[in-house]
């Protein structure tokens, strides 16, 4: 208690010393450097060099779909397994775990969508001291060297990518505690794993067991759990680990402040080298307050992933953040590839590059004098247990790393039309007067919006599912309220839960055994905003199938259709925890420490959450639920946001690389905290944040409880007119908006993304991250510099044209132009060649908008055509999946006649949505426009064309917008 209340205190504190403006920063003494986290000092102690380790080709097996083959540590022949499997659609993967562990090491459940399909490997040739394999498609090869041990991937004569040739595979075998192993080996091990295990296996209404069923429990239990081994072998291995030389400090317990963690398994961390030969950039790796092209390491520390609650993290830095998503993308003009380390213990990756710190001259004397290396870019991965499981995605081109990511983790899930819009939050909406106000003041200000929020405090004493009764007495009405202006609500559900007899779910959690144990076998209790909390256990499928069902309208007591759900907290944030969160030696079910699943502990809390939301509504409607942590594979349950940041420029810069990462890595549904959630922005800040977010894929205003009241309408009439124009410009797009989201849904392309995605062998586009692309039509160079007058705008594409979307000037690409602006200035172009849909008509909110005329932007490109598409459905259900009621519509323009067709038969869809405008950019006057459907005469159309900027608007072709039709012009 103390210590929390010390916490609370310090939070105090330090917030009230934030706002009387001191310098921010993080306390950077609360969170590990790598030095101070032990396993990645001895895995980083481990320097490059030729491997301990040799591959036993004499071990070598081939099956239909694998290569299995032993790697023994010369040093303390403690042997290890691998195993390679070439999949369908150009990965491999590579899986190394000890041969015969002491017990099982945790390998990640539900990440992956399915087992990936294998392709055939087979064996080319061998001869010594090496194999060489055919994989994939036959297009690759891999080399596999037996001592040292290294592999090597080449497609036809290319080195693409090598593994451990810097001889940095490191495993910590599992072994017994030197002054313990006096102890009956076997027996002592094996029954510590049963005692943990059975923790899980007892529910407390369950009857003690009787001493036979007791008896009977163990022994099973006790059984080898790989096959081929027997306790013996096991027992000989665990002599190894504990006759190697001295342990290191940290081995087998670590502590950090006050913190000690007990490390009943010892040392178990691994470590693995990639080298990327001819690379010079790489991406992803979220989540960083960092720029989106990774920087070398060297010197610093490496990239951490390790979800954590960091308050006012500080920005351009490697320190962990709230999320974390192991995987990397490495680019360069020939190819892109990835690498997906999938493992859900503290990671920390290591960058280096033989080109880093090079000059731009000095790589380029070095390219005349013929004497410069290839540039090469290595990458290391360090986790604190687990095992190695790794998936090389190898493109070769950008577009095919998302496909292949996607085919393991999934795709973006999509997300009801509603959560595209604008949302209204602050820390809180204080009471049911306090959110008609806001939400009257919409109307009243002629903005639109879709969502208002409930933080913490309107649940009766941070319980939640419950509503405080003197503030939110009457939910329902509150919502009855909003659905008829046909707006949503979402009410926060953070994981920590109350410790008190008198709260339900306190009692169910608790009686179901469903709460995190402490290495003890208790239940675990840390601080949270409530005071004393449990955690539930949402490794156990059980856990989170009851949690699903606290969603059920009849369980959530004044919840109804149109509220949705945020989870906060949940990396999970502990107050009084080692690094603000849980110890690591807490257990989950199965015996799991919390070392080994902490990263995917708020993975599961959005996805038992997002699931209760589809199981509410009989499987029909989709979900709404944003989360702060996450993990690979996150992008099936909804949208992630970039927690606590502050009302300052940098802040509101840092918001788009960071989002640009997530994309790259599945993770498309990002947004930044508009504002800034600490301190109180200036008006210029505000507005240029309003800007900004109205082009980020979540788009949500969200601050401080200590901060003053921020609604749009509160800074003047000037700044509430531009902050009503950014929204305003957000929802015209929501048609291009759900369509780029269909996209990412189809394929896991990015709906925000790095221009080099669209221009991989542009290397101009390589380090930009001050704008980007939305789709593959759109680019957006925000501004957010305080007092700007201008931008710098990249304009890409050699032979390509962009137009100016607010003035249709057209601008010839490449160039980098400076653009003045306003501060009503939004930069955003249209790509040449594309087709953009938008609904112009100003409404409440999107779900009034649904029947809407559609304006198609078509922008002429060089060549006088252009494309695009459109996807349309009921905004909310999944009858797009389950009936195929969808339209997915085809716009192409060429020889002066524009289509629509159908791009998907399989879809079909009624709406009385039709088109009432059809703006051309870049074309010239014609003399008539006609307009030609299947069975009708041929119809005149009215336009206007502006000779001075070549816009042609044709008016009312009022066709619907799942008919088949052509205009041409003559
Ligand atoms: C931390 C979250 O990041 C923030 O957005 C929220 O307002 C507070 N928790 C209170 O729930």
């Amino acid at each position: 208690m103390a210590a929390a209340g010390g916490r609370f205190r310090m939070a105090a504190v330090a917030w009230v010393v934030l706002f009387l403006g001191a310098v921010w920063a993080v306390d950077r003494s609360n969170f590990k450097t790598c030095d101070q986290s032990s396993f990645c000092k001895r895995q980083r102690n481990t320097k490059a060099g030729s491997s301990p380790y040799r591959a036993l080709l004499d071990s070598l097996q081939l099956s239909q779909d694998s290569m299995k083959i032993q790697l023994v540590n010369e040093a303390n022949k403690v042997p290890l397994l691998l195993e390679l499997y070439g999949l369908k659609g150009n990965m491999t993967r590579i899986r190394i775990n000890e041969l015969n562990p002491l017990k099982p090491r945790y390998e990640v459940p539900d990440v992956l969508i399915g087992d990936p399909p294998t392709t055939r490997l087979s064996v080319m040739g061998r001869d010594d001291n090496s194999v060489e394999l055919s994989l994939g498609e036959g297009t690759h090869k891999l080399i596999l060297t037996a001592k040292p041990f290294r592999m090597d991937l080449l497609e036809g004569r290319e080195l693409v990518l090598s593994v451990n040739s810097r001889g940095l595979l490191v495993f910590e075998h599992l072994r017994l505690k030197k002054d313990s192993f006096s102890d009956k080996v076997s027996s002592t091990v094996v029954s510590m794993w049963d005692r943990i295990k059975n923790l899980f296996s007892r529910a407390p209404s369950k009857e003690p067991a009787t001493e036979e069923e007791g008896a009977a429990e163990a022994s099973d239990a006790s059984l080898p759990t790989e096959q081929e081994s027997t306790e013996s072998e096991k027992t000989e291995e665990a002599s190894k680990g504990a006759d190697e030389a001295e342990e290191e400090p940290g081995s087998w317990e670590e502590t950090f402040k006050t913190h000690t963690d007990s490390k009943p398994n010892g040392p178990t961390s691994v470590g693995l080298d990639f080298s990327l030969p001819g690379v010079e950039n790489v991406y992803g790796i979220p989540e960083h307050a960092d720029n989106l092209r990774l920087r070398t390491t060297e010197g610093g520390d490496p990239y951490r992933l390790y979800n954590l609650d960091v308050f006012q993290y500080e920005l351009y830095n490697p320190m962990a953040l709230y999320g974390s998503v192991p995987v990397l993308l490495a680019h360069n003009t020939q190819r892109t590839m990835g690498i997906f380390w999938l493992n859900a213990a503290e990671t920390w990756v290591d960058i280096t590059s033989n080109t880093a710190g090079k000059t731009l001259f000095g790589k380029m004397l070095d390219y005349m004098q013929g004497g410069g290396e290839t540039p090469q870019t290595d990458v290391r991965w360090m986790s604190e247990s687990g095992i190695v499981d790794v998936f090389l995605l190898l493109g070769p081109s950008p577009k095919d790393i998302f496909r292949q990511y996607a085919s393991l983790t999934g795709t973006q899930a999509l997300p009801p039309l509603f959560s595209l819009g604008y949302h209204q939050s602050r820390w809180n909406y204080n009471d049911e007067e306090d959110v008609n106000a806001v939400d009257n003041g919409f109307d009243e200000h002629d903005i639109p919006y879709d969502v208002i929020w409930l933080d913490i405090e309107h649940a009766d004493g941070k319980r939640y599912f419950t509503w405080d009764p003197n503030k939110f007495p009457h939910p329902r009405e509150m919502l009855q309220r909003l659905a008829a202006k046909r707006r949503q609500m979402v009410s926060i559900v953070d994981p920590h839960i109350k410790v008190d007899s008198g709260y339900r779910v306190h009692n169910e959690i608790r009686s179901r055994n469903f709460y995190v144990k402490t290495k003890d076998g208790n239940d675990y209790e840390g601080w949270c905003w409530p005071g004393s909390a449990g955690y539930p256990d949402f490794t156990n499928p059980e856990m989170r199938a009851w949690w699903s069902s606290m969603f059920a309208y009849d369980q959530y007591e004044g919840s109804m259709e149109n509220l949705y759900t945020w989870n906060d907290m949940n990396e999970p944030s502990v107050f009084n925890g080692p690094e603000v969160t849980m110890h690591k030696d807490a257990v989950h079910q199965g015996g799991w420490e919390h070392r080994d699943i902490h990263n995917l502990y708020g993975f599961y809390v959005q996805m038992a959450t997002a699931l209760g939301q589809v199981q509410r509504s009989g499987g029909v409607e989709r979900p709404f639920v944003l989360t702060r942590a996450f993990f690979a594979g996150s992008q099936r349950y909804g949208a992630v946001w970039t927690g606590d940041n502050a009302a300052e420029w940098d802040h509101l810069k840092i918001s788009i690389p960071m989002c640009l990462s997530l994309g790259l890595v599945g993770i498309s549904f990002c947004g930044a905290d508009v504002g800034g959630f600490f301190k109180n922005p200036e008006p210029e800040l505000l507005v240029r944040w309003y800007q900004v977010g109205a082009y980020q894929p979540f788009f949500r205003a969200h601050a401080h409880v200590d901060t003053t009241r921020r609604e749009p309408w509160l800074f003047g009439e000037d700044n509430e007119a531009l902050i009503r124009d950014a929204i305003r410009q957000r929802y015209a797009l929501l048609p291009f908006w759900y369509t780029a989201f269909y996209h990412s849904y189809r394929t896991g392309e990015p709906v925000m993304r790095p221009l080099w995605v669209e221009y991989p062998q542009d290397v101009t586009t390589f380090s930009i991250d001050d704008q980007y692309l939305l789709g593959d039509a759109l680019l957006v160079h925000p501004v957010t510099a305080q007092g700007a007058r201008g931008v710098q705008v990249y304009l890409p594409g050699k032979g390509e044209v962009w137009y100016d979307v607010h003035t249709h000037q057209k601008l010839h690409a490449p160039q980098t132009l400076y653009l003045t602006v306003t501060m009503s200035s939004i930069p955003v172009y249209q790509r040449g060649g594309s087709i953009v849909a938008r609904k112009e008509r100003v409404r409440r909110s999107s779900d009034c908008m649904q029947n809407d005329p559609y304006t198609l932007y078509v922008a002429l490109g060089p060549q006088g055509t252009a494309k695009g598409d459109l996807y349309v459905d009921d905004g909310h259900t999944y009858n797009f999946e389950t009936k195929g009621q969808y339209l997915h519509r085809r716009f192409s323009f060429s020889g002066n006649t524009l289509t629509a067709s159908s791009a998907d038969p399989k879809g079909s869809y009624e709406t009385s949505a039709w088109i009432e405008r059809v703006v051309i950019l870049g074309a010239g006057k014609p003399a008539a426009v006609f307009l030609k459907q299947a069975g009708v005469a041929e119809t005149r159309l009215d336009f206007t064309h502006e000779a001075e900027t070549s816009v042609l608007t044709l008016r009312k072709p009022a066709v619907n917008i799942g008919a088949d039709w052509s205009i041409s012009l003559r």
